[in-house]
């Protein structure tokens, strides 16, 4: 596909309905999984403009920092600490509507106000997750959980 993405305006759904085709055109064909990440976070971040869009990869019972678009973040997240390392030990999908109420939220940017953190599963066991930050309070829903949780789906591992 050309490498420019589409943008649309809309509801949610919609956004994600035009998203979801063409992030996984971009996964078409590709075997490396740090492009297909890298991508995939870039999609998210042009067509939402969150604050932070990124991953991160289970790696000797750390989460360690992968693929991300936004402004720097820690680097290393043990399990249950922080919203990702929450996500991945309660191996369900967190949304966090005010970070400053979530106990152990680990501030990587002081402008970031709501939360999603996405576990990925391969075999049945939590291999990365996913991180989405905002600068607005509740700012994700069940419509960002489905569909979020759909393109992470997509990656290959
Ligand atoms: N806020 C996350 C840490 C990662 S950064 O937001 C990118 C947490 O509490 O786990």
């Amino acid at each position: 596909m050309a490498e420019d993405l589409s943008i649309v305006k809309g509801t949610k759904a919609e956004q994600y309905h035009s998203l979801i085709p063409q992030i996984k055109a971009l996964l078409t064909g590709e075997p490396d999984l740090i492009a297909n990440l890298a991508n995939i976070t870039a999609a998210l971040k042009e067509q939402f403009s969150w604050l932070w869009v990124g991953f991160y990869l289970v790696k000797n019972d750390e989460l360690v920092l992968a693929p991300f678009q936004g402004p720097v973040a820690c680097t290393r997240i043990k399990k249950g600490r922080g919203v990702c390392g929450a996500a991945w030990q309660q191996e369900q999908t967190l949304i966090v509507p005010d970070v400053e109420k979530f106990p152990g939220h680990i501030a990587c940017s002081s402008l970031s106000k709501s939360e999603i953190v996405v576990p990925i599963f391969h075999q049945n066991i939590v291999i990365a997750i996913l991180d989405v930050d905002s600068i607005n309070f509740n700012e994700f829903d069940e419509t960002d959980k489905q569909y979020l949780e759909e393109i992470v789906s997509l990656i290959v591992w």
